[in-house]
């Protein structure tokens, strides 16, 4: 596991150079996209060096880590339309390119199971952008998911949906309740994983994932047993390494 302290700024840089040295040995690469705040600017900069030296995602591929069940399919928090806006219509990433599980379908573990399926299909992601929650979730792996755990259903915990309530004007009572997440199995499976958090509000989750035991009760702490892990933090987020 490498760890780098930097400015926030800094730190999208370090995650777009190694999306941008993937995409010109491979431009057909298949990206791992989170959502939430930790990886915006990052996809600010992908934006931006697409606009200005032509980055391309033309030939690239993209596979959410979760979605929100429930979610009406035009709702701006569901995390496909998420991605859409923040990534896919500022750069040449062909939409249909980019899926998630799907959060409204009618028959919710096919749906995981086909999604563990089209990762497959597409030869597995190649690097997965990552977050962490201030509980420690990875994706939505919240405490005490199997650390070998696939596709499925999970409820979200109280804290998950508090940290989550102010993409729903502050509203605890919109987020949904449950969602269908990757499983950590799924996400040890990308060959390159690489994590983003800021602010001291991360910092026991980052301490956990970087310096503590392997447990199901700190989920993000399993990245320990991936070969190649990339985890980029400010000085907030580190302050307790
Ligand atoms: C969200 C997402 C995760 C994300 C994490 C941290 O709920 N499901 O994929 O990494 O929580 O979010 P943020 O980056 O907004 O702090």
């Amino acid at each position: 596991m490498e760890v780098v302290i930097a400015p926030v700024a800094r730190l999208a840089q370090l995650a777009a150079d190694a999306v941008e040295r993937l995409l010109v040995t491979r431009p057909d690469a298949v990206l791992g996209l989170a959502t939430g705040s930790s990886p915006l600017a990052v996809y600010d900069e992908l934006a931006r060096r697409h606009a200005e030296r032509g980055l391309s995602f033309a030939r690239a591929r993209g596979f959410l880590l979760d979605e929100y069940v429930g979610l009406p399919a035009d709702h701006p928090q569901r995390y496909r339309t998420v991605i859409e806006t923040e990534l896919v219509s500022r750069v040449d990433l062909p939409s249909d390119a980019v899926q998630g599980p799907d959060g409204l379908a009618a028959d919710l573990p096919a749906a995981c199971a086909a999604y563990e399926r089209a990762i497959a299909d597409a030869g597995g992601v190649d690097l997965q952008v990552l977050g962490v929650g201030t509980d420690g979730h990875v994706a939505f792996n919240e405490p005490g998911s199997s650390l070998a755990s696939r596709t499925r259903i999970k409820t979200l915990t109280r804290q998950t949906r508090e940290d989550n309530a102010r993409f729903f004007d502050g509203d605890v009572d919109a987020v949904p309740t449950h969602c269908l997440t990757q499983g950590l199995g799924t996400v040890l499976e990308a060959r390159h994983l690489v994590l983003v958090a800021t602010g001291r509000h991360k910092a026991q989750a980052v301490h956990q994932l970087v310096e503590g035991p392997v447990t199901a009760l700190w989920p993000g702490s399993v990245l320990q047993m991936h070969p190649h892990v990339t985890v980029l933090v400010d000085d907030a987020a580190a302050s307790r390494l």
